[in-house]
């Protein structure tokens, strides 16, 4: 605390009353237990540490989780988003609409088969993919729409899924951050066409690293399998009388033992973490509905099983807003810079002015299951005295000067 006279409600108080402390808290942090532990060392223990039984059994589990006919468990959830796309035969000259405001996987996975990503725009009120944008940015060559379940909330399937029926282009979703959520009764993964998900360290579940494909598709899903793993196929015997034959272009992109013994042990804990989130995610939403300045997502809870929490705030306050909240000791994020503005994949003509406007405005707080109840009041109380200091008459009609350089 600094022993400098403050004025009471001043900035200056406001920020003293956020005690600064050396533990930040993270925005997210993967649950970790000695059952994931018991799970790794038994996959020592066997000496079996490559893709083995251990695969086949977190694949049965997340099968009979999302109620999908086939799971194909990969290394991660951008091989998993590459491997959709290759399997549905998509390359050189084939353009894929996706979202710009995603994590840089969704469009690296697209780059990395040689196709095009041709980026639309969010909805302002979820951060979901604008239907209706997509629609517009449909050429001859358009072949996947790839949604993204943003923060875990659906994004509109009846509309997508109706879109492809009429215009014959496949729908690859990226459902990274979404695994464990519904879209109405229906769990994402179970709607037949290809779903991707993301085991990565701070997904709803992780599996240290990985990912997988869900499809309802049998003969998609003995591809994966097959190009998952250099492309072997161990029931045809090669010519030469071995004990398989190679018969396409392959990638070592599957899951080892080890990474499915975590993600065994995490399924087993899945709907704890799903309760948590929710009650976090429902706690942000009623205090910060009533605080001004900020905007929030349209969560449907309780179908959603939360990855993130992004709120809005006007950009112009958005680094004071971080800067506060670092000084009381809570870790903030963006997610994400939008992909057309990125080096790589600029194209210099893509204009998409509700992702660039909303890029500039969204925050994302801390969520994860090990919160505790006192680090959900310090981070509502940081926003809380961030969002009433604002509030409050300007500093000259008070007679105090330098709280916060500018209103809105
Ligand atoms: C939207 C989205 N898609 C794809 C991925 C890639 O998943 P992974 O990290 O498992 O490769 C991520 C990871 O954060 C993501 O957020």
């Amino acid at each position: 605390m600094s022993d400098k006279l403050t004025e009471p409600g001043s900035w200056d108080e406001v920020q003293e009353v956020c005690v600064l402390t050396e533990r930040v808290l993270p925005i997210s942090r993967p649950y970790l237990s000695e059952d994931e532990l018991r799970g790794v060392r038994d996959v020592f223990e066997s000496h079996w540490l490559g893709q083995g039984s251990e695969v086949a059994a977190f694949e049965d589990a997340v099968g009979r989780y999302l109620g999908a006919k086939h799971v194909v468990a990969v290394s991660t959830g951008t091989t998993a988003l590459q491997l959709a796309l290759l399997a549905l035969d998509i390359g050189p000259g084939d353009e894929v609409i996706v979202p710009s405001l995603t994590f840089c996987a969704s469009v690296q996975a697209i780059t990395a088969c040689g196709a095009t990503p041709v980026f639309c725009e969010v909805a302002p009120n979820d951060l979901n993919i604008d239907v209706a944008d997509v629609k517009r940015r449909i050429t001859k060559r358009t072949k996947v729409i790839m949604p993204v379940h943003y923060c875990g909330n659906a994004c509109d399937m009846d509309a997508l899924l109706a879109l492809s029926k009429e215009t014959g282009i496949a729908i690859v979703e990226d459902a990274a951050h979404a695994f464990g959520s519904r879209y109405g009764e229906r769990m994402l993964g179970s709607f037949g066409q290809l779903t991707c998900f993301s085991f990565d360290p701070i997904k709803n579940i992780t599996c240290g690293e990985g990912g997988a494909i869900v499809t309802d598709r049998a003969e998609i899903a003995a591809q994966l399998r097959k190009m998952r793993f250099l492309g072997i196929d161990r029931n045809r015997p090669s010519g030469s009388g071995g004990e398989y034959d190679v018969v396409l272009q392959g990638y070592r992109f599957h899951m080892s033992n080890i990474n499915a013994a975590i993600g065994l042990a995490q399924m087993k804990r899945l709907e704890d973490f799903r309760r948590r989130k929710i009650a976090i995610v429902d706690r942000y939403n009623t205090v910060f509905a009533r605080l001004p300045y900020l905007s929030l997502l349209a969560w449907t809870l309780p179908e959603t099983f939360p990855f993130t929490y992004v709120l809005r705030i006007a950009a112009d306050r958005r680094e004071a807003f971080r800067d506060h909240l670092k000084s009381c000791g809570v870790g903030t994020g963006m997610h994400y810079p939008p992909n057309h503005l990125l080096s790589y994949f600029a194209n210099g003509t893509d204009r998409l002015p509700v992702t660039e406007k909303v890029a500039q405005e969204i925050v994302t707080l801390p969520l994860y299951y090990e919160m505790s109840d006192e680090d959900i009041d310090r981070v509502i109380e940081a926003v809380r005295s961030f969002c009433e200091e604002m509030a409050r008459p300007l500093p000259e009609a008070r007679g105090i000067t330098a709280i916060l350089p500018g209103r809105y």
